[in-house]
């Protein structure tokens, strides 16, 4: 595998492989690499010829410094893992590399990036615009592969390919769990044992919810309820919206596809842990 840092080197070795009409897939990361992050990369490997995966903490989309330095940080055991997937190229870029000035672009899609975590984390949608479309542009991918654990993440990037006209498919893998149902997460190497153990209660009161006969408002008081109830998480919202859209509806009617949004602190830390359920 190449591990490259320079968007000139990157470019070279694209541009060659490009020419002898080679498909190329991009996995965009920020490090820290699960199996969440290693079932993306494999599945790249076997639709395309050539895998390039980004492994670069985009400092533009945290909104809070803090969250930023407790990040983890594993080059070295993400290229392993990389390897392992079969992965042919890593970028690791560092930030002078890819903002060798402050990036003023703005980036708008409401509803997609106004409400849930656009409204808790200003600019945070912005940031990932910004450094996802500069990966676009350098790559060129044919494909480019995105986990659905960060679902609004997904709408917003697929409104702006569609704003921006890139080429790209954007392909949404399914959320990789524990075996105790936690969604797995870069985050999750920082909560304590005691932590994992309460952490699984959350995808397990989604399951139980979609098993109810209620109304989407009395689900979601049914949700945030239940998990209050357990010491050690506190729900920051959770949202019953269009699973397309991603705007707010009042009935299970209201769109073809309804999915749950939620996001809890876990802990005295406390870390942010973010899931999602399919109602339809
Ligand atoms: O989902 C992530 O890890 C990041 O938001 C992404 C897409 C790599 C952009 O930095």
């Amino acid at each position: 595998m190449l591990v490259i840092d320079t968007i000139s080197e990157l470019q070279k070795v694209l541009v060659d492989e490009r020419s002898k009409g080679k498909c190329i897939g991009l996995v965009p990361t920020m490090g820290a690499l699960h199996q969440g992050h290693a079932s993306l990369v494999r599945r790249s490997v076997a639709e395309n010829d050539i895998t390039v995966v980004s492994i670069f903490l985009n400092p533009t989309q945290f909104n809070d410094p803090k969250d930023l330095e407790r990040y983890p940080r594993t080059l070295e055991e993400d290229c392993r893992i990389l390897e392992e997937c079969g992965a042919q190229i890593a970028f690791a870029p560092c930030v002078k590399e890819m903002y060798p000035e402050p990036d003023t672009r703005q980036f708008s899609y409401p509803p997609t990036d106004v409400v849930m975590e656009g409204a808790r984390r200003p600019g945070h949608f912005n940031g990932v615009c910004q450094i996802v479309s500069k990966l676009f542009q350098i790559t060129d991918p044919d494909n480019a592969y995105f986990g659905e654990k960060d679902y609004q993440q997904i709408a917003v990037i697929c409104r702006m390919v569609e704003d921006l006209g890139f080429k790209v498919n954007i392909i949404p893998c399914p959320v990789i769990r524990e075996e105790s149902g936690l969604a797995m997460s870069s985050r999750n190497t920082l909560l304590t044992p005691e932590e994992k153990e309460i952490a699984p209660k959350i995808y397990q009161i989604l399951k139980q919810s979609t098993t109810l006969q209620l109304s989407i408002a009395e689900t979601q008081k049914w949700v945030i309820d239940e998990i209050n109830k357990v010491e050690g998480l506190d729900v920051e919202y959770y949202s019953i919206v269009d699973g397309n859209t991603l705007a707010d509806i009042n009935n299970w009617e209201d769109a073809p596809n309804v999915v749950g949004c939620i996001t809890v602190y876990c802990g005295k830390t406390p870390i942010r842990l973010i899931d999602h359920i399919r109602y339809k």
